[in-house]
């Protein structure tokens, strides 16, 4: 059967189906279900970073009117553990402190305001211990991770022999980078409304996985999975931060258990600087090792990164230098030093985003050392194969990604001497790096359903963090069952739909995809089957090779006379619907194949040499990441990411206190991210790419390819223009005087 063009909807800039929704209010989210009888939940946060609660009164909260519950370690309900996956709970269950801003207690009131009162007046004595707090003070107490970074790769891994091939070297370059802490900062906060039906959870969650929030959530009360259902339609961003259930999601349940009535929780700001994740600290030595012409020799990229005493979270900042150069001798290693904090999380491309700031920052010392264009250098280390597996890539359009960046910014035209370039008093600089990030892709299913009155449903369990899953699935179905986008309805972010994975690593597109796209042609495939084989058909005996689909009917290739509506067909058999259910998952083409999205990141800075402010002025982003569902959606995926990194390069740093281990920017006055004004015009282009390997529809992820090599490109444009090389970020004012 064929899809005329017509049909082609996939990779169109089509708007946002659920954009008049959000625009108008219509679409809700976790925080905003309509509930009868709903109750307010408020949690308490522990004030220290380490010790025993040895007293906790809740007294003075109780006997405030409208107050329901105040459930602390001494009165709450056995939890079950952490089954399930994600990240270590705490869920009241001991007096023990782990870090600043643990749930100690949650208040549970008729309104918010009396909630939010109560537990302020909830009185908590501590015996304090001294937390260990800041990861540089303590870098002896690093230790080889036990867990894998992602892929399932080691967390050490080498090819070669770095020695020798640093002992070859005519060049090196052996610096040390480091990232601050970052938090997330999405703008809808963590919320979750728990509803007890008998024994039957229903939970609204803020999250990027209904699914891995049923497990982890059913897993800790003790029940079954099936017996938990997660919803979640709308997510005001993720990235990464509600990737995994934290532990106020349980403690909703257990609140609203206790109560007999619906609880809404939902955390403050400054409830989330410590309680749900965060990007951890690094700090990176890239040693690099090269011929006169610029050829590699060595690579090592040794990271360091906190975790928690408690639970063990490896930033993979060493994953990309495995695959970006060609070099016989590589070699990466990952540390962690506990500390007594929160467990940190993946925040938009973990390791990719942290990492190739580091590595990229010293292939630009590099450049300048050999005195080579630094495109040029990469050119001449170009990887045809991945040089730590062997393996062919699924594709790679690299070389093609420096070539149009750097003709659209301008590049040739650059003075690589630093502070060469001014503009009046002000002086210019500009960078590059290279962007990366792996393809990734896990099981999915989905069901499409073609209905009689000529609409078809899809369903499937995912979400749509905010990244415009319903509209590219609406297009991805649209065109796999040959009918008019408008005509389609997607139902998901529900596990009472068919299973899928977490919104992370840039997957839900490629994973999902596949299925709605399988799902789609069965239930198309099996409509004409019916058709064919029915003597009332025009189409009856037909071959099914010339049948072409579209705008809901069938009809013959060469006689449109011929034809008939989906509808009609269904009709005909008297049934209301016909539906196809396609359970997808990848095959051994990764194992045959290394699988990554590549890019090239070209940016301007203006600093100004006498406050030392830095502002990106122009922007040029190549990127070659498969087939791409909507132009539009994609074009806002890869801006998105880029003013993300630009925060990163500038901007974002958690600020700890030493003593207290506690958040002290916790809030978005005082943590600074990008608003429009620090924003110039980025461009975005996409080089024409079309892997045959990766998935049925080509598609790699492009959640989070767009902040990597960010903060490189902006240091490397600092350094032009100043000639001062900032390895530490943010790249704020101070550092540059
Ligand atoms: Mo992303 S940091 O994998 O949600």
């Amino acid at each position: 059967m064929n899809t005329p063009d017509r049909n082609k909807v996939v990779g169109k800039p089509l708007n946002r189906v659920d954009g008049y929704l959000k625009v108008t209010g219509g679409a809700r989210y976790s925080a905003e279900f309509p509930v009868a009888k709903l109750a307010y939940g408020v949690t308490i946060q522990s004030a220290i970073a380490k010790g025993k609660i040895t007293q906790i009164d809740p007294k003075a909260a109780e006997r405030l009117p409208g107050v329901l519950a105040v459930i602390t370690h001494l009165n709450a309900p056995k939890a079950f553990g952490d089954k399930g996956g994600g990240r270590k709970l705490q869920v009241l269950q001991d007096n023990i402190v782990l870090y600043s801003g643990q749930h100690i207690g949650i208040v549970v009131a008729d309104t918010f305001e009396q909630a939010m009162h109560a537990a302020s007046l909830v009185q908590v004595r501590y015996e304090e211990e001294k937390p260990t707090i800041n990861m540089r003070e303590n870098l002896s107490k690093a230790y080889i991770p036990k867990g894998k970074i992602p892929r399932n790769e080691p967390p050490d891994a080498s090819v070669g022999n770095v020695t020798q091939g640093l002992a070859s070297a005519a060049v090196r370059v052996e610096q040390t980078y480091t990232t601050p802490v970052e938090n997330h900062n999405a703008m809808e906060p963590h919320a979750t409304t728990a509803v007890w039906q008998g024994d039957q959870l229903l939970l609204y969650d803020a999250t990027q996985g209904v699914f891995p929030a049923q497990q982890k959530v059913a897993g800790v009360l003790g029940i079954e999975p099936k017996n938990v259902r997660v919803m979640s339609y709308y997510v005001g961003g993720g990235f990464g931060g509600k990737g995994s259930a934290w532990s106020h999601v349980p403690l909703a349940a257990i609140a609203s258990r206790q109560v007999k009535r619906p609880v809404k929780l939902v955390l403050g700001r400054i409830q989330m600087y410590g309680s749900v994740g965060f990007r951890p600290e690094t700090i990176q030595q890239v040693t690099l090792g090269a011929t006169r012409e610029g050829k590699l020799t060595a690579l090592r990229h040794a990271g360091t990164s906190q975790t928690s005493t408690f639970d063990e979270f490896i930033e993979p900042v060493g994953k990309s230098a495995r695959m970006m150069y060609a070099c016989a001798n590589i070699e990466t290693s990952h540390r962690l030093v506990q500390l007594d904090q929160g467990t940190p999380t993946f925040m938009r491309a973990p390791g990719e985003a942290s990492g190739s700031f580091a590595l990229e920052s010293a292939m630009d010392e590099l450049a300048y050392k050999l005195k080579i264009d630094p495109v040029e250098l990469r050119l001449r280390n170009y990887a045809e194969v991945d040089p730590s597996k062997g393996l062919p890539w699924s594709s790679k359009s690299l070389r093609e990604c420096y070539k149009v960046g750097a003709e659209r910014f301008g590049w040739q035209k650059r003075n690589p001497t630093p502070r060469s370039m001014r503009d009046g008093n002000y002086l210019i600089g500009w960078g590059m790096a290279t962007a990366t990030h792996p393809t990734y892709r896990s099981p999915a299913s989905a069901i499409a359903q073609i209905m009689a009155d000529g609409t078809a449903v899809i369903r499937t369990g995912s979400q749509d963090i905010g990244t415009g899953t319903y509209t590219v699935m609406t297009q991805v179905a649209a065109e796999a069952i040959g009918i008019p986008v408008e005509k389609i309805r997607i139902e998901l972010g529900d596990t009472n739909l068919p299973e899928t994975p977490v919104s992370g690593g840039s997957q839900t597109a490629a994973s999902v995809g596949s299925s709605v796209h399988l799902a789609g042609t069965e239930a198309r495939s099996k409509l004409m089957q019916l058709a064919l084989a029915d003597q009332k058909s025009p189409l009856y005996g037909s071959n099914a090779e010339d049948v072409i689909a579209e705008n809901g009917s069938l009809f013959l290739k060469n006689k449109s006379s011929a034809t008939e509506t989906y509808g009609a067909i269904l009709g005909r058999h008297k049934l209301k619907m016909i539906e196809a259910r396609a359970d997808a998952k990848p095959g051994e083409e990764k194992d045959k194949y290394s699988m990554h999205s590549f890019g090239a990141q070209f940016a301007e800075v203006r600093v100004n040499p006498d406050s030392g402010e830095v502002r990106v002025t122009r922007w040029v982003g190549s990127f070659g990441v498969g087939r791409l569902l909507n132009a539009k959606t994609a074009n806002s995926q890869l801006v998105g990411g880029i003013v993300y990194g630009i925060g990163m390069a500038l901007m974002e740093h958690t600020v700890i206190d030493p003593n207290l281990g506690r958040v002290v920017n916790r809030d978005l006055a005082e943590y600074h991210v990008p608003v429009n004004a620090d924003v110039t015009a980025i461009e975005v282009l996409f080089v024409d790419e079309h892997d045959p390997h990766v998935n049925p529809l080509g598609i790699k992820g492009i959640g989070e390819i767009g902040i990597t090599g960010v903060a490189a490109a902006i240091a490397n444009a600092v350094y032009h223009a100043t000639g001062k090389r900032v390895r530490d970020l943010p790249i704020t004012l101070d550092k540059l005087l």
